[in-house]
């Protein structure tokens, strides 16, 4: 397994090019299992997440094809995919693949919208929390769907096509409001959700869907309109770009100074966290460009924060903005509410010197002068990317362990960081 090797103390100066979102993508690329016909995405980032889904596609039946680099095309350029999913062979999504990423469930609304019915395992546990998927099954069987529950597999059935329905979720879902959007696209009649998530990942898969031929109002805002239609046809659509993303490289430089333009970022996906950056002492300017973020010598204040559905401070920030704050002047409060159990990165943050103390869904940072390197381990995605974070203005070097986290989720991590001065390598082999 690869390691990332760090060595902290290098202020970040430059430009780093914000990807497609992985989060956006990976809904977007399940659509084109809605229609025979083809769907193209462009700016789709490199990451094992994609590729994994690509395999999950392609034993339903769906071909594809990526678009070659064409000259001058930077390395970091996105890339276009070409998703054909004209005969659907198979219906089943097996443990094996869906277990690797629990997006892969979502599967089972296009499937069982265009062809009466689905058998996906179910996504079993992740390290952030239990995580189930109750809330998509009951928006299933709202639109008409039998489900059962067999040897770990979801079986959903409705021969005679889905329909229309009021969905009022008890709580926020990104993967069930996904689910329900793409399912009721091609159901018979009007389905209205309520309570749905606000994400922009969930306007641009609904802005997707209406260029393949659905009619949707209302998505952004917490109540989303669908009139089913009878089929979707082909459509292009280009990915949003990466609000975790350049989030997590906003709080990179908040954390060791400098001054970096994130390249494409839009300040409207992500202004809770620029807000909490801000007040962190951190200067956020928005340009034509995308993002820029600032920090002079100056020292970082304090911030509390607390997660929250969109517009709120994203969970998938949260453990950037603790590493963040592990260096504060002064004690701040993270309160988690999305996940029951997304501290994993607390322990690994402590290896550095980190004060952190748990205290029930907060966590409890009291600012140290300085952190120093140290073998770290990365857990998910997001966590890892916060040592990589308290490793670049850590003192000495870091070895961060099973990098393959990462990958999932960020594209040319280490490349993107290096040309802005920052240094880091990856180290390939055992570990
Ligand atoms: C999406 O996960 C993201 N994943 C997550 O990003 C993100 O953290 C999360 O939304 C919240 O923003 C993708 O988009 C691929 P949810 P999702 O359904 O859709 C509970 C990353 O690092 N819940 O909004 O699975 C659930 O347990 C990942 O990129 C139920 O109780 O999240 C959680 O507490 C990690 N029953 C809350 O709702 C259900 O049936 C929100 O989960 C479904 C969810």
């Amino acid at each position: 397994m690869d390691r990332i090797r760090i060595v902290g103390g290098a202020a970040l100066n430059g430009s780093i090019p914000i990807s497609g979102a992985k989060n956006a993508a990976l809904p977007l690329m399940i659509a084109s299992l809605l229609s025979d016909e083809p769907l193209t995405l462009e700016n789709v980032p490199r990451l094992a997440d994609i590729s994994s889904l690509l395999r999950i596609l392609q034993n339903h039946g769906v071909d594809y094809k990526i678009d070659g680099k064409k000259p001058g095309d930077a390395q970091t350029a996105g890339r276009t995919l070409h998703l054909h999913a004209r005969d659907i062979v198979d219906t089943t999504a097996p443990y094996e693949l869906v277990s690797k990423m629990r997006a892969s469930f979502w599967v089972v609304a296009p499937l069982l919208a265009r062809m009466g019915e689905a058998k996906v395992s179910l996504p079993g546990g992740c390290a952030i929390g239990t995580r189930p998927v109750d809330l998509l099954l009951m928006a299933l069987e709202s639109l008409g769907a039998s489900i059962d529950i067999e040897a770990g597999y979801v079986i959903a059935k409705a021969p005679k096509g889905l329909r229309g329905a009021e969905i009022d979720f008890p709580k926020v879902t990104v993967g069930g409001t996904h689910v329900t959007l793409m399912a009721a696209a091609l159901a018979r009649g009007h389905t209205v959700i309520h309570n749905a998530a606000r994400e922009p990942e969930i306007v641009d898969l609904a802005d997707c869907l209406v260029k393949m031929g659905a009619k949707i109002r209302g998505a952004g805002a917490s109540t989303i309109e669908i009139e089913g239609v009878p089929r979707l046809g082909g459509a292009r659509h280009a990915v949003l770009p990466d609000r975790i993303e350049a989030g997590t490289y906003a709080m990179a430089v908040a954390m060791t100074g400098g001054d970096v333009l994130l390249e494409g970022a839009r300040p409207e996906l992500l202004q809770s966290a620029l807000d909490a950056l801000t007040a962190s002492g951190a200067e956020i300017t928005s340009t034509n460009e995308g993002i820029r973020v600032r920090r002079n010598g100056a020292g970082i204040s304090p911030v509390d924060v607390s997660t929250a559905p969109f517009p709120g401070f994203p969970t998938d920030l949260q453990a950037q903005f603790m590493a963040l704050m592990t260096r504060a002047k002064g004690v701040s409060r993270i309160t988690e509410t999305i996940f029951e159990n997304r501290f994993m990165h607390v322990q690994e943050l402590a290896r550095f010197g980190a004060k952190i103390r748990l205290d029930g869904d907060a966590a409890i940072v009291t600012g140290v002068e300085t952190l120093k390197g140290a073998p770290v381990m990365a857990t998910d995605l997001r966590a890892s990317v916060s040592l990589v974070i308290a490793a670049l203005a850590a003192e000495g070097e870091t070895i961060v362990h099973r990098v393959y986290h990462l990958d999932r989720g960020f594209e040319h991590l280490e490349q993107k960081l290096v040309a802005c001065g920052a240094r880091v390598e990856r180290l390939a082999g055992q570990g």
